[in-house]
């Protein structure tokens, strides 16, 4: 089964590199347009993902990591449903700082295409929102996503429909099945942004050690 074709549905998805894409972002996120635009397309992958979530993560005080924060719309529904412990990661400078203060324990920048500087073990969780789509983040990533994971700790995340097979997603999810890494939780077709048309996988999985 091929990935629906939502290439066209919203500008950013047309950009291939990381160049291309932070440039954009710091565009986007002047007048905090980034923001009005979410709630204007009714963007639900944060909502979507922290409902989830909560179903498996019962101990508010757990670590967790958020992945491709952004402006903080995964921290804010964290924040709203009782979580109180999580750090934010982005290659976003200019979106990081539109982060409302006091809201992540830690901010930090950092290429998530790339090594983290994060010991093993370290979090009970990662969440990562809208950050595996067109030109973003790759599969790759899932790797360094376990490795901080602490056994038995949760990864919950979207994968934009567009990009699922095409950025070989659904191959690097069986392969960490496979390989006993992880156990599925949760896995189905979230609304995300259902006014575009545009809808995400989203998975949750627990980790294996
Ligand atoms: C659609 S936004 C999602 C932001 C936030 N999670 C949300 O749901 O509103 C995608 C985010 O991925 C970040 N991003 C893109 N490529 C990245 C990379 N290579 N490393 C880290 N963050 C990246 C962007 O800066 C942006 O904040």
């Amino acid at each position: 089964m091929a990935d629906k074709d939502v290439s066209k549905k919203v500008p950013i998805y047309k950009l291939k590199t990381t160049e291309e894409i932070m440039k954009y972002y710091d565009e986007w996120g002047k007048n905090n347009k980034y923001d009005k635009d979410m709630v204007e397309w009714d963007y639900t992958g944060p909502k979507e993902t922290v409902e989830a979530f909560k179903k498996y993560a019962n101990n508010k005080e757990i670590k967790i990591y958020d992945a491709g924060c952004g402006t903080g719309l995964v921290g804010v529904e964290l924040k709203n449903s009782g979580y109180t412990n999580f750090d934010g990661v982005d290659l976003s400078q200019k979106l990081l700082d539109l982060v409302p203060k006091g809201l992540y324990k830690n901010l930090s920048k950092a290429d998530l295409n790339k090594s983290l500087n994060i010991k093993d073990n370290e979090y009970d969780a990662v969440l990562c929102v809208g950050t595996f789509t067109f030109g973003h983040v790759k599969p790759l990533a899932l790797d360094e996503f376990i490795r901080i994971t602490k056994n038995k700790g949760l990864l919950c995340f979207t994968i934009n429909e567009g990009i699922y097979e095409e950025y070989g997603f659904d191959k690097k999810i069986e392969e960490l099945t496979e390989s006993n890494l992880w156990k599925k939780k949760e896995f189905f077709k979230s609304n995300y942004i259902s006014s575009k048309n545009v809808n995400a996988w989203l998975g949750l999985y627990e980790v294996i050690k």
